[in-house]
C-alpha cells in the first residue's frame, strides 16, 4: 500500500499518538550510575571532577549519602570505582578487605536496596597505572589473573551483587568465576567488559581517577577501534568463560557492536556511556550549542541499539528528567 492510502504522518499526529507508538523507552531500571569514591577524602569534602562537569569524587560517608539520595530518586544500580591512598607495583590495595571500595560496598548494601556493582581492575591501584602486572615494560597476562580474581573475591565478600572486570586480560572471566565459586560465591554475577576499545573517549575519566598509564598506552590489551568481528570473538569467549552480562565500551561510537552482540549472542547486554561521551555533551550544552534533549536522544540510541543496561554519568539527570 502506498501514498495516498498510506500516510506515515498519521502516526505522528500528536504527542499522545506518538507516545503510544514509541518503540523504545528508557526506564530507571536501564541505568547504572558510576561513582568515584576516594579513600583520603574526609566527610563533607566533595571534590568536583573538572573534566566532567557535574560529577564528583566522594568520601566514603558522602558516597553512601549520595547513593541513598539517588535511590530515593528512583536509581536501581550503582557501579563503584575506588581511589586508594596506597598504590604499588601489583595493585595489592585493590584486594584489601578494608579497602575503600570494599567498605563502600558494605555500607551501601547495608543502607540501600541498590544493586551494587564494582569495577574490577588494577589501574587505579598500580603505581604505573596499567590494568595488569608489568614486567620489563610489558603487561603480563597470566600473572595478572590471580590479582584480578582476588580483587573480585574481596568485592564479593564485601557483598557486591555484580563484579565487572574492565582490564581486558585474556582468561580473566574464567579466573574470576573459579575463584568466586571456590569460595562459595556462585551467586555473584560477572558483568564483563567484553569489548572494551582503546578509546580516546576515556580521557576525562583518567583525569577523574588519576589512572593514566605512566608509560605507553593500553593498546596491547584494549581493542582496536577498527575491529568488529574481533568484538564478537571476545564476547563469545567471555560467555564461554562464564560471564553473565556482556558489556561494550564506549557506547556511542560503538552502537554497531552493541547491536551485533545483542543480536548474535542474545544475553543481557550493557553499554558504557563513557566519560568523554558525557563531557562532550555537557560542554555543548553549557556552551549553548545544544539543548538537554541531546542527552535523551543519545541515551535512547544506546538502548535502541540493543543495550539492556546503560552505565551513564547522566543517570541522576535522567531520573530528574522523568
Ligand atoms: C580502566 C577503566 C577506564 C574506564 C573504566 N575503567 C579507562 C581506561 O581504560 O583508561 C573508563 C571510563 C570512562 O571513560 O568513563 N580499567
Ligand atoms: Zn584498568
Amino acid at each position: 500500500m502506498e501514498f495516498p492510502i498510506t500516510r506515515m504522518r498519521r502516526m505522528r499526529k500528536n504527542p499522545q499518538i506518538r507516545n503510544i507508538l514509541r518503540e523504545t523507552r528508557l526506564t530507571p531500571e536501564n541505568f547504572i550510575y558510576p561513582m568515584f569514591i576516594k579513600e583520603d577524602l574526609s566527610q563533607g569534602k566533595i571534590e568536583p571532577i573538572l573534566t566532567m562537569p557535574g560529577q564528583n569524587r566522594y568520601s566514603l560517608e558522602d558516597a553512601v549519602d549520595e547513593a541513598k539520595r539517588l535511590e530515593e530518586n528512583g536509581l536501581k544500580s550503582i557501579l563503584l570505582f575506588g581511589m586508594p591512598v596506597k598504590k604499588d607495583d601489583v595493585g595489592s590495595s585493590a584486594y584489601n578487605a578494608d579497602g575503600i571500595v570494599q567498605q563502600a560496598v558494605e555500607q551501601i548494601k547495608d543502607e540501600t536496596n541498590l544493586v551494587v556493582m564494582t569495577d574490577v581492575c588494577l589501574c587505579q591501584y598500580t603505581t604505573h597505572g596499567h590494568c595488569g602486572i608489568v614486567e620489563n615494560g610489558e603487561i603480563i597476562n597470566d600473572e595478572t589473573l590471580e590479582h584480578l580474581a582476588l580483587t573480585a573475591l574481596s568485592h564479593a565478600e564485601a557483598g557486591a551483587d555484580v563484579v565487572a572486570p574492565s582490564d581486558m586480560m585474556d582468561g580473566r572471566v574464567e579466573a574470576i568465576r573459579e575463584m568466586l565459586d571456590l569460595n562459595g560465591f556462585d551467586d555473584t554475577i560477572i558483568m564483563s567488559y567484553a569489548a572494551k576499545y582503546a578509546s580516546a573517549f576515556y580521557a576525562p575519566f583518567r583525569e577523574a581517577v588519576c589512572s593514566a598509564p605512566s608509560f605507553g598506552d593500553r593498546k596491547t590489551y584494549q581493542m582496536d577501534p577498527a575491529n568488529a568481528v574481533e568484538a564478537l570473538r571476545e564476547a563469545e569467549l567471555d560467555l564461554t568463560e562464564g560471564a553473565d552480562i556482556l558489556m561494550v565500551k564506549p557506547a556511542l561510537a560503538y552502537l554497531d557492536i552493541i547491536k551485533m552482540i545483542k543480536e548474535e549472542l542474545k544475553v543481557p547486554t550493557a553499554a558504557y556511556n563513557v566519560s568523554g561521551e558525557y563531557s562532550m555533551l555537557k560542554a555543548g550544552i553549557d556552551a549553548g550549542y545544544l539543548t538537554e534533549d541531546a542527552i535523551y536522544e543519545s541515551l535512547l540510541s544506546i538502548r535502541r541499539a540493543g543495550a539492556d543496561l546503560i552505565i551513564s554519568h547522566f543517570a541522576p539527570e535522567f531520573l530528574e528528567m522523568f
